[in-house]
């Protein structure tokens, strides 16, 4: 059991995070095949309060959830794509490609972490249980062949793009130089999942067997796993 720690006096974006922004080289998804999945949502009718505003505790209170659930969802995606590289390595074209995809992952659950240490965040309690549920179902579906470890990519990226679209719209409506900088790693990754989502139908995501059952049951479980990161 972690220890309960105390919520988060500021949102904090540690600076060796906040660099990724100016140093990437970095170019945005041009939303291919992926905007069939998740329409562009960068805008909000919600604009803002012009001047920066302090934080009030429910703010916090949603930026903590809202930190907690994707250092949660990049740590299932980890182990995730840890699993099809096990099984599917040796494959000269579906190797390195999956490999890419998870150098990227590893990426993004390192700038959770460090945001989640800089502002006492408590990570989710259920860490071992994302560990050998994503191995699983990355190693599962490799198992079945690369067509049904695409379409296992292609469910959960269309999942985390639609839940990072959702967070986008809301962190929009708070102007702080903080959640700023918070938004604009958010919309990097967010594209960078799209494009692993593109590249997943690229490779045939949709021939694997029973695709429509298997994509289906995918999803729905990453909805489940959202919803139980933002409270556990
Ligand atoms: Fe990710
Ligand atoms: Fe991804």
């Amino acid at each position: 059991m972690l220890p309960l720690r105390r919520p988060p006096t500021i949102l904090r974006i540690p600076a060796s995070r906040a660099l990724i922004l100016s140093t990437s080289s970095h170019t945005p998804s041009l939303r291919t095949l992926s905007t069939a999945y998740t329409p562009a949502e960068d805008s909000n009718p919600h604009q803002p309060p012009s001047t920066p505003q302090p934080l009030t505790q429910e703010q916090k209170d949603l930026l903590a959830s809202f930190l907690r659930v994707d250092h949660a969802g990049e740590l299932g995606a980890n182990w995730i794509y840890k699993g099809q590289h096990a099984v599917l390595k040796s494959d000269p074209k579906t190797g390195p490609m999956i490999e890419h995809m998870w150098d990227q992952e590893k990426l993004h659950l390192s700038v959770f972490d460090s945001i989640l240490a800089e502002n006492r965040i408590r990570p989710t309690a259920l860490r071992p249980f994302w560990e050998l549920a994503g191995f699983a179902l990355g190693a599962g579906t490799a198992l079945m062949g690369k067509e049904a470890a695409m379409a296992c990519t292609e469910a959960v990226e269309t999942v985390i793009g639609h839940h990072y679209n959702d967070q986008l719209r809301e962190l929009l409506k708070i102007n702080h130089p903080e959640v700023n900088k918070l938004r604009h790693i958010i919309k990097r990754f967010r594209d960078e999942e799209l494009e692993h989502l593109d590249t997943a139908v690229e490779q045939d995501a949709k021939l694997a067997p029973g695709y429509e059952a298997l994509a289906a049951v995918i999803q729905q479980g990453c909805k489940a796993a959202i919803w139980v990161a933002a409270k556990v």
